[in-house]
């Protein structure tokens, strides 16, 4: 083991957002998902060698970056604003990652077929939530929300059997049929979705 991934287990998610600048550091509770939450997540995902992960919308990279520390799978964020995507590349360079691959981008420009496995930490909940949103830098719009859910469904829709696809926080997001729940933890907010036929 690393000891920087000696340092992962040991550390809470108070000491390891103290690598974020206060600006992002502040949204860490409601935007950046818990370590804890990552290790069930990368666990569900079944992480490998060669697996190929997309975090979508990775915002400062906590997900991606502790994925990268602790597992071998390669690791790609998406995310539309792009201060986050930097401030992502500060936080793994200061980490020693160069593996972590940043997309800026808005997801719907993505190609879901790269990836064999994905994240999904309600990325769009701030066009339902304006309360907790990270900046004004995005049109927010119920209307949008439901057309990026519906988008994120039809890709789902298309890839291989055996996706595997972990959601946080995400209560509203409609699976296609072909996909099985196969996890519910933390009081139901962590799901985990295999998808098992065409
Ligand atoms: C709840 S945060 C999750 C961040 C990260 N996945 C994590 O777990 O720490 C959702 C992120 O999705 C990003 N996002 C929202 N709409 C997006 C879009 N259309 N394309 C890419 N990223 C988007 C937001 O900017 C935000 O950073």
């Amino acid at each position: 083991m690393y000891a920087l991934q000696k340092d992962i287990l040991d550390c809470d998610d108070h000491d390891f957002d103290r690598l974020y600048s206060e600006q992002y550091r502040k949204h860490s509770s409601i935007h950046w998902t818990p370590i804890e939450i990552v290790f069930k997540a990368l666990e569900w995902l079944n992480v490998k060698k060669e697996s190929h992960v997309l975090d979508i919308g990775s915002g400062v990279g906590k997900f991606c970056s502790i994925g990268s520390l602790v597992s071998k799978g390669k690791f790609t964020g998406v995310e539309i604003r792009k201060d986050l995507i930097l401030e992502a590349k500060i936080i793994d360079q200061k980490l020693g990652l160069n593996e972590v691959t940043y997309l800026h981008s808005d997801i719907k420009d993505v190609n879901f077929k790269n990836y064999d496995s994905f994240y999904y930490y309600n990325p769009f909940c701030e066009h339902i939530s304006l309360k907790d949103s990270i900046d004004d830098s995005i049109r927010f719009s119920e209307e949008k929300y439901v057309e990026y859910e519906a988008y994120i469904t039809l890709q789902l829709a298309n890839l291989p059997i055996k996706t595997r696809v972990v959601t946080y926080y995400s209560p509203r997001f409609i699976f296609p049929e072909s996909y099985e729940l196969r996890g519910l933890l933390y009081e139901d907010n962590l799901a985990l979705w295999i998808k098992t036929k065409e």
